[in-house]
């Protein structure tokens, strides 16, 4: 197997000719200084991704290619066609965000690929694509735990370090909240026992006959529907447990769409139901995740929360977020809109592990699944 050198601090870091006074300044701050450029891969599910990203963190190319043409009509992500899709779109995205960024492979000092949690045939794709280039361009790899990034993501283009932070990730695959000490100390304290948040938003969305991803077609479709016309249940809201479940709210929209099980159910949703029942589903995903991270500030005591994760671009999610964190005094960050789904820009949190030595080498494997409640944190290859 072949190591990777540990990269050296210094090629971000180091102390400045007042080292005396205990200041360090970023390298940049020195004439003639190069600054250096990674290239980050993401396939970790039904989005091919590439981007090329400063160690000043700019992003100077983001491409994805999104597949939901290709799931549309499964309503949901089929994980074969994926792997396939990203096979076919690896090259052609990373060839068009190395051009974007006016970067040539030689310009890179070091590649990043989501290793974890994913879908193993999509993140396979990722790795090996990124195990290659990092071979024989002989630069380090470093490997991304998508659900870290999704919160690193919120910090982007922001002038301050977000961290410490209640870090709270939505997305197609999960709903879990961390306690974020540092850009690379992460502990769970909560996730979703069944559904995640995104996930109920795209099996909602087939009930009402709107199409995939379910997120922006329910938000859109609630738009002109009252969020108080159902009283659907706001799932472990008020239970002392700090998970999220959504499966039996994703059930309580079916029965009020088309009628309990029996032979009164209607076999299709009345399309003059849609609105009311999108925006109250919509009303009660929100109330859910707002109340949970409220509680995970109090509990933890950090001021800041950080928001990430594809449903982390609702809107009204969002303006509820807002209200919350302004009437409690918290900070808050949620990530810009197109840094909410899935892309590789938000592996950006790959340089605060170069910066602290922590790379791959090239028996780096995969870690796929789902992260839930009680699972033990699994050691990536990247040692984060
Ligand atoms: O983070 P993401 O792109 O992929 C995963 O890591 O899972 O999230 C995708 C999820 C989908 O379930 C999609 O329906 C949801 O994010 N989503 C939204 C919105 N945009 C995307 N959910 C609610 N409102 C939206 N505007
Ligand atoms: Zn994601």
């Amino acid at each position: 197997m072949l190591a990777r050198p540990a990269w050296p601090r210094q090629c971000c870091y180091f102390p400045s000719p007042s080292r005396f006074t205990g200041k360090f300044f970023p390298l940049s701050a020195f004439p003639g200084f190069r600054v250096q450029k990674l290239l980050a891969i993401e396939s970790s599910c039904d989005e091919t991704s590439a981007a090329v990203v400063a160690s000043d963190r700019s992003v100077l190319s983001n491409v994805v290619a999104s597949q939901f043409e290709l799931h549309e009509q499964f309503g949901g992500v089929v994980p074969e066609i994926a792997s396939r899709a990203h096979v076919r779109r690896i090259l052609p995205v990373i060839e068009q965000s190395l051009k974007e960024a006016g970067c040539a492979l030689s310009d890179l000092s070091a590649i990043a690929v989501t290793s974890e949690p994913g879908l193993v045939g999509s993140l396979l794709v990722g790795m090996t694509a990124a195990k290659t280039l990092a071979m024989t361009l002989d630069i380090p790899l470093v490997t991304v735990n998508h659900i870290d990034a999704h919160i690193y993501a919120c910090g982007m283009g922001q002038p301050q370090s977000i961290f410490p932070c209640v870090g709270f990730v939505v997305s197609g695959g999960h709903t879990n909240l961390y306690d974020c000490r540092s850009a690379t100390d992460f502990t769970m304290i909560a996730g979703t026992t069944d559904d995640a948040a995104g996930e109920a938003f795209d099996k909602v969305a087939r009930i009402l006959n709107l199409t995939y991803p379910g997120g922006p077609s329910i938000a859109k479709a609630a738009e002109s529907g009252d969020p108080a016309a159902y009283d659907l249940p706001r799932p472990m809201m008020r239970s002392d447990r700090p998970h999220f479940s959504f499966s039996g709210l994703k059930t309580a929209v079916l029965y009020a769409a088309r009628g309990v099980p029996g032979p009164n159910q209607l076999s299709d949703t009345p399309a003059d139901r849609v609105p009311n029942l999108a925006a109250s589903f919509q009303q009660a995903v929100v109330d859910v995740l707002v109340f949970k991270a409220r509680h995970a500030l109090k509990k933890l005591g950090h001021k800041r929360l950080c928001v990430g994760g594809g449903v982390a671009a609702n809107t009204v999610l969002r303006a509820h977020l807002a209200d919350m964190c302004h009437r409690h005094g918290y900070q808050l960050h949620v990530a810009p809109p197109q840094l909410c789904t899935d892309n590789a820009a938000m592996a950006a949190i790959a340089w605060e592990y170069l910066e602290q030595g922590k790379t791959a080498d090239l028996s780096a494997d995969v870690l796929p699944g789902l992260v839930r409640p009680g699972q033990p944190r699994k050691k990536s290859p990247t040692g984060n």
